[in-house]
């Protein structure tokens, strides 16, 4: 064969790569309203950037005549590439090729470039689309999982790990983005659950469809699973990027910074009026952010999910950082079993990832409730204290209104290494509400009042004016300053740079033993 031959060959065989599972099946994924597994990199990398890896690996089953069915690359285009001209590895699954199942040889294209990420110190994102387990190839296909689910496990808190969910994601292929730190979801395209349908059905008796047992919505809302709910692939692509901005390539970089930065989109002014005068009226915490973080900067996670908390990442004067706030709005801000599970879970993926972390304090308290004891509230709870106390990261807090009891704490308090604690002449700091404190201390002495009413009145204006102030806790030096909310934004910006270089540590342990 001459050379020209040659490289003819290998200009055919790339060509071959290319076309995955063939033109009819390509057109059948389009008919879904999906990309391919290439379309959908050429979206997410820099142009021309990407640097693809073993085009030529093919299955070694033989079983169910498969061996007569070879495609090149089997079913996942994998390799390396840019996102605002920062190395990331990728890997793609290509549902044209037996329905994007993982082979073993499959599996390892993933774990290659799992295993590079982690020696290079680089982030990994994966595009899931497959039918689970390749059914032909049993017991490899299950071992080939397994390696991706440790190698997930290793990499976590090491670089970071987002996992997009294009299409079908089943059985136990889930347990793979269910470790990494951020999963996005496509609305109406992409479902994950580890028995399908079919599956329920005989099982609990349930009727149920791909939608409604684990669509994008449902995980977005209901399990909480996913991070991100995206309306198109295109909008998930971008996320993607977006998300990158925010993160360092790995734990041991700082988080990123921007040297141009635009001023928030709200008027600081605006926040002096944002807290109601009366305690019993909720106003939008997002109105807090949005006249703290620089414009546009601000990206939810788990917005669907727990939404009487706002976790979501941003930038102030170009620094990353996260983002913890009640919103009264929401069952008045109150820490329920999803909202800890939600924020600690955050408090972690910041603290892993060295992204200092701001926390809005207006919390009324734990939920109280049956449902929520029996449930758990206590050990869900211990996860965000326990969160805050291990997060070493700069940890900025501000209360707006109301800390009352154990969740005043919990929500990043001077007491579990709050660097910095700063509270609005708003604040109200306190074991627990003025009416129900007034209601228990003074009890007798309301009975025995001539007119019982006129003294209720008085007792709660009385422990108003004392206690339901910053002014006790700043006096002790549990808040650093009270501030006017006007101020926020250019006291936070202070203590970021001031925190930029600090050093804190935790005794020496093979690993915590949080509250699962
Ligand atoms: C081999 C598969 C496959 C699989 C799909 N295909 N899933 N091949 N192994 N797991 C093939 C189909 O034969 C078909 O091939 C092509 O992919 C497209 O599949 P369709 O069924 O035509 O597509 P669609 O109607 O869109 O349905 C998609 C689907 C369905 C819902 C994903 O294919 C499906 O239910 N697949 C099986 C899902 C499953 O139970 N997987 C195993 C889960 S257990 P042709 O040649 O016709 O194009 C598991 C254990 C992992 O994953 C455990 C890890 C710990």
């Amino acid at each position: 064969m001459s050379t020209a031959d040659k490289l003819e060959r290998l200009r055919v065989l790339r060509e071959e790569a290319r076309q995955g599972g063939g033109a009819r099946r390509l057109e059948q994924q389009h008919a879904r309203g999906k990309l391919s597994a290439r379309e959908r990199l050429d979206l997410l990398l820099d142009e021309d950037s990407f640097t693809e890896l073993d085009a030529f690996v093919t299955h070694r089953a033989s079983e169910f005549g498969l061996e007569d069915e070879l495609y090149l690359g089997d079913g996942v285009v994998s390799g390396s590439g840019k996102i605002d001209g920062r190395l990331v590895f990728v890997y793609s699954q290509d549902f044209t090729v037996f329905g994007g199942s993982l082979s073993e040889a499959h599996a390892e294209k993933i774990c290659k470039v799992m295993d590079l990420a982690l020696e290079n110190g680089a982030p990994v994102i994966g595009l899931s689309d497959s039918g689970g387990a390749r059914i032909q190839e049993g017991v490899a296909s299950l071992g080939g999982y397994a390696e991706i689910f440790l190698r997930n496990t290793l990499a976590s808190g090491v670089v970071p790990q987002i996992s997009l969910i294009m299409g079908p994601c089943a059985g136990g292929a889930v347990y793979s983005p269910a470790i990494t730190d951020f999963v996005v979801m496509v609305d109406g395209t992409s479902y994950m659950f580890v028995t399908g349908p079919n599956v329920v059905k005989p099982v609990t008796h349930e009727e149920i469809d791909l939608e409604g047992l684990g669509g994008a919505r449902i995980h977005n809302e209901t399990s909480g699973v996913a991070q991100f709910l995206a309306p198109g692939e295109p909008q998930a692509l971008d996320l993607a990027r977006r998300l990158i901005g925010y993160l360092p390539q790995n734990n041991i970089d700082a988080a990123p910074r921007r040297s141009e930065w635009s001023e928030p989109t709200l008027a600081g002014t605006a926040l002096d009026a944002l807290v109601p005068d009366s305690p019993k009226q909720s106003y939008d915490m997002h109105a807090a952010i949005g006249g703290i973080v620089d414009a546009d900067s601000f990206t939810e996670v788990h917005a669907g999910f727990a939404r009487n908390i706002i976790c979501g990442l941003a930038r102030v004067e170009g620094r990353s950082v996260g983002i913890v706030a009640q919103q009264p709005e929401v069952l008045a801000g109150v820490l329920d079993i999803d909202a800890s599970d939600k924020a600690a879970r955050f408090v972690r993926t910041c603290d892993c990832f060295n992204i200092p972390i701001i926390t809005l304090v207006d919390v009324p308290g734990f939920l109280p409730g049956v449902d929520q004891e029996h449930r758990g509230i206590i050990r869900h709870g211990a996860k965000l204290l326990y969160a805050y106390c291990e997060a070493t990261v700069p940890k900025v807090t501000v209360i707006t209104r109301k800390a009352y009891g154990g969740a005043y704490d919990v929500m990043s308090s001077k007491h579990v290494r709050g660097d910095m604690n700063y509270a609005w002449p708003t604040a109200e700091i306190a074991v627990m509400g003025v009416e129900g404190a007034v209601n228990i201390i003074f009890r007798e002495q309301i009975a025995a009042a001539a007119d019982p009413a006129a003294e209720r009145v008085r007792l709660v204006a009385e422990y108003e004016e004392r206690f339901a102030n910053p002014y006790v806790a700043a006096s002790r030096g549990y808040v650093d300053e009270v501030i006017m909310p006007s101020e926020t934004r250019s006291r936070i910006a202070g203590a970021l740079g001031m925190l930029e270089h600090k050093r804190q540590a935790v005794p020496p342990k093979k690993h915590g033993n949080i509250p699962l």
